[in-house]
């Protein structure tokens, strides 16, 4: 047997190649990605092959992670229960879509990944599996094996000879992407405690935050952000940019209890500097070229389109439909959006576009005005009248 390991390093997946090697009698090749964290892959490789692996696999995917994942998200303006920008939830399908190329090529018979029981991010490693790969069997070791607690793991890691991390263990589960950063664990798991500020990892406190605003200025074509400050840039670039940026002003720290897809709620903090001006920025543009009907109708998908991505169904017929729904709608989001940062606060302060719906005439109150106000009386009187019958039977 041959198991393709989504392999991250750590002490869960180190312990599962020597576990699913024994257990399955299987050949395991590891595979890992770059999605914007931080990793040294020649170290990885070597680890894992120590650990007995036969071989690493490593694709660097932040661009594909961003043009196919991170993008569409956007202009779906998915915020999963209003808030969380789905970073994890969005590095799901993208990682499975490379195993299971890797699984072809090698003619693997599985892919196993670290997840455990409880979380969500098994459920996205499964769907998209049998989506993608109906075939291919999946395997999940943490569900499955018999270790109980951190120490009973390094106890079978230190009888096995696989190298353990060298640092004490951290007290937060953090994962990591150039979409955000997600962070549970420790002090967080009471939702009354304030989240410690070592628990933050890019994002300064509104304290610490310089005492002067910054103003910056993002331009979007058909929903696509392209430009900072008037500058076209690539957008890899202007989304590590705006991680830096708001980082230093505090923006994009994101407190909630959320409800995970197995019924659990649960308390997680996030860092999303570019992901929260970025949806900030993109839905000020869509409020100024969108008919209330579409800016309305389009809420109801936003949200929707969150709830597919956090269930793991980003491979499915309903999401290609909404996407159908969403490119559309961005036809005319194209122009400017004005962003104050400052102390941890995100605020749009302007907004234009050649496709703007707003007209000045329309809305002034000055003697430019040009609104039609002897047309509001037959109106009302005709808006008004549910409202008149049934003020008349209440008599
Ligand atoms: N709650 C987030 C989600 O389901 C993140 C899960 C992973 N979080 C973590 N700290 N490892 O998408």
């Amino acid at each position: 047997m041959k198991i393709i390991l989504a392999y991250s390093g750590g002490l869960d997946t180190s312990i599962a190649i020597k576990w699913l090697k024994d257990k399955y009698n299987a050949e395991i090749i590891c595979y890992t990605t770059n999605v914007g964290q931080v990793e040294d892959v020649k170290k990885l490789s070597a680890k894992a092959k120590k650990t007995g692996a036969t071989k690493l696999y490593f694709d660097d995917l932040r661009q594909k992670f961003v043009d196919d994942y991170v993008i569409p998200s956007l202009k779906a303006g998915a915020l999963y229960q209003d808030k969380y920008p789905l970073a994890t939830a969005l590095s799901r399908p993208l990682i499975v879509e490379g195993m299971v190329k890797v699984a072809r090529k090698e003619r693997a018979d599985a892919l196993a990944h670290g997840c455990t029981g409880k979380g969500n991010d098994q459920v996205r490693f499964e769907l998209t599996t049998r989506y993608l790969s109906p075939e291919l069997q999946v395997i999940a070791p943490v569900r499955e094996w018999e270790f109980k607690s951190r120490e009973d793991e390094i106890e079978y890691a230190k009888k096995h000879n696989i190298p353990t991390p060298v640092t004490k263990k951290k007290p937060y589960s953090i994962d990591w992407n150039l979409w955000g950063i997600s962070i549970e664990c420790g002090k967080l798991e009471n939702p009354w405690n304030e989240p410690p500020e070592d628990a933050y990892q890019i994002t300064v406190s509104s304290e610490k935050a310089p005492a002067k605003p910054e103003y910056i200025t993002i331009g979007f074509e058909k929903g696509v952000p392209l430009s900072l400050n008037g500058k076209k840039m690539d957008i890899l670039k202007l989304i590590e940019r705006l991680t830096k940026l708001g980082g230093k002003h505090g923006v994009g720290r994101i407190d909630m209890v959320e409800d995970r897809l197995v019924g659990i709620k649960s308390r997680e903090i996030y860092e999303a500097p570019a992901a929260v001006i970025l949806h900030t920025a993109h839905n000020a543009l869509e409020k100024l070229v969108f008919s209330r009907d579409l800016f309305e109708f389009k809420k109801i998908v936003s949200q929707r389109y969150s709830q597919l991505t956090y269930f793991g169904q980003w491979f499915s017929q309903i999401k290609q439909c909404l996407d159908s729904f969403v490119e559309n709608s961005q036809r005319f989001v194209t122009g400017e959006v004005r962003i104050k940062l400052y102390k941890g606060n995100c605020i749009v302060t302007g907004r234009k576009s050649s496709y703007s719906l707003y007209s000045e005439t329309l809305a002034t109150y000055t003697e430019k005005d040009l609104f039609d106000h002897t047309a509001a009386k037959g109106f009302l009187e005709i808006f008004g009248l549910p409202s008149k019958l049934e003020g008349l039977r209440e008599k």
